[in-house]
């Protein structure tokens, strides 16, 4: 008798790519400015760490917020005990209202259709579930957030089916694009159940034009599938032009068929708790709505959370400036990065949201392939010792891209890591005139490549996990 279910040891959690590969380089060597100064340098996390002084303030002037201080715990027996699945309605408005202020307040939301969720990563799961049988697809538009193939298939069945997107037009969703993909996945007879866009996008760090969601949209509801907007990083636009929610959009389409429509939040961006769990999945179904919360059940957030946070987001005064410091801390840093590249010649797709930008190594790649961009990667790696994610990981068409995430260190780190890049291309450059000799990064490259393959038996990124079991391996073991 097998020990393990087949959804068990299906494949499909995806921690056998290299998007989670360099995090394990990292955790074994994890740069630290003085006890580590030549460890990795973390560019893999999508986290957003550079407000935290203001929610310590925050916290530290409403102790009657927690129910673990002196001055909440008249509370704490109420709330321990709470268990509704619909959630404290002042958490449920006060998430309603700072959903509307991360979306520039051009929109409402009606608190009685937020559900919760465990992150957006149960919210995602949630709402599949709710709306996809086993075998059904949904339709992605590629380069897309690695962990989609875990959360909206995994458990549930349900399977991606690539839309193919290219740099020719900095990667944007058409619908010709949409066209094709629906009618390859209708040709081989699977059911296509909806489509599912990231906007602002992971990993690209652009925001979807009006235009754009308006084709969206249309498509959606004249193939009557289901449309899933998850707008996780909203409020982390930094720059023109301005978030466009799909909120905004089914508003000014009034003829369109709502039922088919539904957006997924969390605070693990916006506000930079991903340690908090929050998700949402908002609904316009009514069904969907219903049957979402009773499967809530599975993921609520705890009701400590929600009586925090219930305080902290009706706080109009800190929310508003939190948002605005957030984003102008997000383009300083952004720009810091971006320009700081430049001047070694390496460009990035122009974005204006997220944790990171979209970095072109075509230039740097051997061979235009897929194995030619894990070559760099690993150089990337090992030697350079940045943990930065490869494109293959997030499905992209075209090898050479890397996303690089820039708001989970401090601004010394972030030096290091610049110096560092510069220091590896200005390597290439110097032994660039010293012909016939190849470019030493070249050299490197392939000297390392075919060095590390004999070595070891297991090469491929998509063949190793962060819990495999060859964690010895100095393939991932960046050295000092
Ligand atoms: C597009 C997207 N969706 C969902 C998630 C998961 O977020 P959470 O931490 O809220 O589960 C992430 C996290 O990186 C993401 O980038």
């Amino acid at each position: 008798m097998a020990t393990l279910s087949k959804i068990a040891t299906n494949d499909r959690h995806g921690e056998n790519t290299p998007y989670f590969d360099g995090w394990k380089a990292y955790d074994r060597n994890p740069f630290h400015p003085t006890q580590n100064p030549k460890g990795v340098i973390q560019m893999g996390l999508a986290e957003n760490q550079l407000c935290f002084d203001l929610v310590k303030e925050w916290i530290a002037k409403n102790p009657h917020a927690s129910i673990c201080t002196p001055e909440g715990i008249d509370e704490f027996k109420e709330i321990a005990n709470f268990q509704d699945y619909h959630g404290l309605p002042e958490f449920r408005q006060a998430m309603a209202k700072f959903m509307s202020r991360a979306r520039g307040g051009r929109v409402t939301f009606d608190p009685d259709r937020i559900v919760m969720a465990g992150g957006a990563t149960g919210a995602n799961e949630l709402i599949t579930f709710c709306i996809a049988d086993p075998g059904d697809v949904f339709l992605v538009p590629s380069p897309f957030y690695p962990a989609f193939v875990r959360d909206l298939g995994w458990r549930t069945g349900v399977k991606i089916f690539p839309v193919d997107c290219y740099s020719s037009n900095n990667f944007q969703i058409t619908r010709a694009a949409l066209e094709e993909a629906y009618e390859k996945a209708r040709e081989a007879n699977i059911n296509v159940k909806g489509l599912i866009i990231t906007n602002p996008s992971n990993p690209l760090g652009t925001t979807l034009d009006r235009d754009t969601l308006k084709t969206l949209v249309s498509f959606i509801d004249e193939k009557n599938i289901h449309l899933v907007v998850d707008e996780i990083y909203a409020a982390t636009v930094f720059n023109s032009p301005k978030f466009i929610s799909i909120a905004e959009i089914i508003k000014e389409m009034d003829c369109i068929n709502r039922d088919n429509v539904h957006l997924i939040y969390s605070l693990s961006k916006d506000m930079g708790f991903p340690g908090l769990r929050v998700g949402i999945v908002y609904s316009y179904n009514d069904a969907v709505v219903n049957c979402g919360r009773k499967m809530s059940s599975f993921g609520l957030v705890s009701s400590q959370t929600q009586y925090l946070l219930a305080s902290m987001l009706s706080d109009d005064e800190f929310i508003e400036n939190f948002l605005a410091e957030s984003s102008k801390r997000l383009a300083k840093r952004y720009h810091t990065f971006t320009k700081g590249l430049e001047q070694v010649g390496i460009n990035c797709l122009k974005s204006n949201a997220g944790l990171f930008f979209w970095m072109n190594l075509r230039h740097l790649l051997k061979e235009q392939t897929a194995e030619g961009e894990t070559v760099l990667w690993r150089m990337i790696i090992n030697d350079v010792k940045l943990n930065v994610s490869p494109g293959s990981s997030f499905h992209c068409t075209e090898p050479g891209w890397f996303r690089v995430c820039f708001a989970n260190m401090d601004d010394e780190t972030v030096q290091v890591a610049l110096k560092r890049i510069r220091d590896f291309v200005c390597r290439g450059q110097e032994s660039s005139s010293e012909p016939p000799k190849k470019k030493r990064w070249q050299q490197n490259l392939r000297l390392s490549f075919s060095s590390r393959i004999y070595e070891e038996s297991v090469m491929s990124p998509l063949m190793m996990s962060p819990h495999s079991p060859i964690p010895q391996s100095p393939l991932v073991r960046a050295r000092t």
